[in-house]
């Protein structure tokens, strides 16, 4: 935490960091929820969107040093330099099964064997759909994502019928559509057979991106369409990534 400034070299927390530790604090505190019972030896996470990596890092230790659980954990990230910089990070303190890749998680060229979770923190926009795909396809267990900006309905959506109060003003418009994301976001993970939990992540004072999607799968379906979804989006106009990319 030093090494990725979050903390002083006195241990103190850095004041304008105090958010994020606060965020990765959560993080680990709802993941000690959910593998209080994990026997297994052995965990392997994926990580996307991991920027400088404050939550990889922190997962990894949880996992190594406090659960006594090997981890496997890739984190990917577009940034070269953040990737690179991690990796320095990595080797200094011996992390040797956590690696970060550069890779655009929108491609279809990601990590072939079995994943038990997927983690994003504020991976931007669409990226949180091209994450959540890959859980979906890949049937990974574990699913713990909190979005970041959600510009892709606001910039599309029209009025339509009886939320059209909710898009006359831009601030309400654009918190409603991140809503709406996030719903059919959950709805999808829903679908394809994943007990799905909304949760208030951290307080708003912490961070306005603060929904978590915490998804376990429970029974593996593969849909078609969700009328539900399809008559929303038919109606306002707009389209939604991960819907357009699994229902097909
Ligand atoms: C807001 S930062 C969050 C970083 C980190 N997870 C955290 O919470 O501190 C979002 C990260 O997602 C990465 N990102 C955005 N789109 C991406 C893509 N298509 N492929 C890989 N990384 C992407 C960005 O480079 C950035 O580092």
């Amino acid at each position: 935490m030093r090494d990725l400034g979050i903390f002083t070299n006195e241990n103190k927390i850095v004041q304008s960091k105090y958010d994020k530790f606060k965020q990765i604090n959560r993080f680990v505190e709802i993941l000690n929820d959910a593998f209080k019972n994990f026997n297994k030896k052995e965990i392997t996470i994926l990580d996307f969107g991991c920027g400088k990596s404050y939550l990889t890092f922190a997962v990894y230790y949880y996992f190594a040093k406090i659960k006594n659980i090997k981890p496997k954990i890739i984190g990917y990230d577009i940034k070269e330099d953040v990737v690179n910089f991690c990796n320095t990070l990595s080797n200094k303190y011996g992390y040797e099964n956590l690696k970060f890749l550069v890779n655009d998680i929108t491609q279809d060229n990601l990590f072939s064997e079995k994943v038990d979770m997927l983690i994003t923190l504020h991976a931007c926009d669409i990226a949180t759909d091209f994450a959540l795909k890959y859980g979906i396809k890949n049937y990974v267990p574990y699913i713990f994502s909190v979005p970041c900006c959600q510009h892709e309905i606001n910039n599309q959506i029209k009025c339509g019928g009886d939320f059209d109060l909710l898009l006359k003003y831009g601030l309400i418009k654009e918190r409603f559509s991140a809503l709406l994301t996030d719903s059919i976001r959950a709805e999808i993970l829903k679908d394809f057979g994943y007990k799905v939990d909304v949760l208030e992540f951290v307080d708003f004072a912490h961070s306005p991106k603060n929904i978590m999607l915490r998804c376990k799968l429970n029974q593996k379906k593969s849909p078609t369409k969700n009328v539900l979804i399809n008559d929303i989006m038919e109606k306002y106009n707009f389209k939604q990534t991960l819907y357009n990319e699994l229902y097909k």
